[in-house]
């Protein structure tokens, strides 16, 4: 019998929609299915999309869904929830959006899904584990959107930066999708050769003391977004239709991802951003990277950010 893939997105706010909109140029999965609580607004989008099929690069059946289609779905992908408003951070949402999920993973569960989930909604490293909690799937078919993002706009900065294609440079973003997050300088590369290296081979055009300030452009680069455009959402998009890519391609992909801690980084039950190896099964392995001391001491930190929202929320 002919295989189709099935994603169902919840949630068809900017985020949602522009994710659908990303499959669709991508060619990425056969069915797609869009489920809002707002139903016209989800029957607009179904409608706006089938009218691009024609422009698409392979063919796709989409339709205004309900529940019930997750039954056989292959990615539940979850973007539904309140967005930050100019000021507040994501932690501000917790308790909002974890009450969201609470019936949303109910809903999704009820019709026996029994495949991946993808969560991209904020805080999102805690929705995850919420998600997981949930859903009683296995950690590893429960994977968040994490840092998957802050990790491109870090690769953009350095490329621009250096000057060199961001495809080229090779940097991760770990910990908290958020304010406590933190780049591995250690293992930047830019084709190859350390950041640290290429900064000395290039003294005239490049120096160290640079670096900082990219990493904040990177960290508070939702911020200055928001200010300007009231949501983030292309970005965001592209790096989930690069994870659902990852998972129906069985592709073995290096991405950063929200994944379940159990000991890997020193920590234990908590979901946080890390490289991970993203196959047809979900997360198949975390990528454990030989952190310096500076790094490990960050990265607790923003694993007990995280794990104080949880707790909060899921006592
Ligand atoms: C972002 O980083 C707001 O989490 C969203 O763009």
């Amino acid at each position: 019998m002919e295989v189709r893939n099935r994603v169902v997105i919840i949630g068809t706010g900017a985020v949602g929609s522009s994710y659908a909109y990303g499959l669709l140029n991508q060619g990425v999965a056969d069915e797609l299915v869009l489920i809002d609580l707002n139903e016209e607004k989800a029957e607009g989008d179904v409608m706006d999309l089938n009218h691009g099929l024609a422009f698409a690069p392979s063919s796709k059946k989409i339709w205004r869904g309900t529940y019930s289609d997750c039954k056989d779905a292959d990615i539940v992908v979850i973007t539904a929830g309140a967005n930050q408003m100019p000021g507040e951070t994501r932690l501000d949402l917790a308790e909002k959006n974890a009450g969201v999920f609470k019936k949303i993973v109910n809903a999704v569960m009820e019709h026996s899904f029994d495949g991946i989930f993808i969560v991209a909604t904020n805080p999102v490293d805690v929705l995850t584990y919420v998600t997981w909690k949930y859903s009683g799937l296995p950690s590893e078919r429960v994977i968040g959107s994490g840092t998957i993002l802050d990790t491109a706009r870090l690769r953009y900065q350095l490329s621009e930066y250096f000057d060199i294609d961001a495809r080229n440079v090779h940097a991760y973003i770990i910990g908290e999708h958020g304010d406590s997050e933190l780049p591995v300088w250690s293992h930047a590369n830019v084709g190859g050769i350390s950041v640290d290296h290429y900064i000395q081979q290039h003294k005239d055009l490049y120096s160290k003391e640079d670096l900082e300030p990219i990493f904040h452009k990177v960290r508070d680069a939702a911020y200055h977004i928001i200010e300007r455009k009231g949501a983030t959402h292309y970005g965001i998009a592209m790096g989930l239709v690069r994870l659902t890519k990852a998972i129906l391609h069985n592709e073995n992909a290096l991405v950063t991802v929200s994944a379940y801690l159990n000991g890997h980084y020193n920590q234990k039950d908590i979901y946080a951003g890390v490289p991970a190896v993203v196959s047809r099964k979900g997360i198949k392995e975390i990528v454990e990277l030989n952190l310096s001391d500076g790094e490990q001491k960050q990265f607790r930190d923003s694993a007990a950010v995280i794990r104080n929202t949880v707790e909060s929320v899921y006592p």
